[in-house]
């Protein structure tokens, strides 16, 4: 495991993609203890706001992009899921993920990057993406690789800290960056450097909207954008039509 530069994953940087996989493999060990005292439990409300924007698609085989330490692909697997694939490019989070799966459970982890998925036909009924686009660079490719992999009427749920446009969650995530993240998460993980670039990542993502009008673009239609509370995460649910351009109906 390569380690990245002094600087850490800097924005534009070509090697950046190789540095903030290896941050992800380094913090791996530490990360789930990070994220429940980080947002002190609500992240596992967000999580349940994603699930329920699901609906049926959880009766097939669902795709957890991004999925890490496996948070969501375990309440996609408490809600009877048949079949879970949990998808990234840390194969350190994936290992510790699973480490938290019930035995028996029907998560299959596999390494890769979320901008080149490996499936030729529409494979899934459903997919999830939780806080990890915003590392992606190229979130166009991402979102399209996402939509190709995804049976007709199938659902697509992100959740992100998109850049807030309300002033009074500005304020919030830029203390929270800027002081919260780097100090607890420096202070958890032993790497300081990790959580500064997970904190550049949220200041520098695009706003909600943009995302919503990419994922239009590459063809989904979008069900629900919204804002969580606290106001500073975010639900986007985008839907694969049940009849694309040249299918019969
Ligand atoms: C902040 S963690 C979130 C993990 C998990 N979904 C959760 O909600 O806790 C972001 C995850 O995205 C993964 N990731 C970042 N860029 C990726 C890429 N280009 N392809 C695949 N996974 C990526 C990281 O390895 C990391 O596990």
């Amino acid at each position: 495991m390569s380690s990245p530069g002094a600087q850490g994953p800097v924005a534009g940087d070509p090697n950046r993609e190789n540095d903030v996989r290896d941050m992800f493999d380094r913090i791996a060990p530490t990360y789930v203890k990070a994220n429940a005292m980080l947002s002190m439990g609500v992240d596992k409300l967000w999580r349940k706001r994603g699930m329920e924007a699901l609906g049926d698609c959880v009766k097939g085989p669902m795709l957890d992009l991004c999925a890490g330490t496996m948070d969501l692909s375990l309440a996609l697997h408490d809600a009877g899921c048949p079949e879970i694939v949990a998808y990234d490019f840390s194969a350190n989070m994936l290992e510790v993920g699973k480490t938290r799966l019930p035995a028996g459970a029907n998560v299959t982890a596999i390494v890769g990057d979320a901008q080149s998925l490996p499936w030729q036909e529409p494979r899934f009924t459903g997919a999830v993406a939780a806080f990890g686009l915003r590392n992606v660079p190229d979130n166009r490719k991402a979102l399209s690789e996402l939509y190709r992999v995804l049976q007709p009427g199938g659902r697509a749920v992100i959740l992100e800290f998109f850049q807030p446009i309300r002033v009074d969650a500005r304020v919030f995530h830029s203390v929270f960056n800027k002081v919260v993240l780097p100090t607890v998460g420096g202070w958890i993980s032993g790497d300081s450097q990790a959580y500064g670039y997970l904190a550049d990542s949220m200041q520098a993502y695009m706003p909600r909207t943009e995302f919503q009008d990419i994922a239009q673009e590459v063809g989904f239609t979008l069900r629900i954008g919204r804002e969580l509370l606290p106001p500073v995460a975010s639900l986007v649910c985008l839907e694969k039509p049940k009849h694309t351009e040249g299918a019969a109906p």
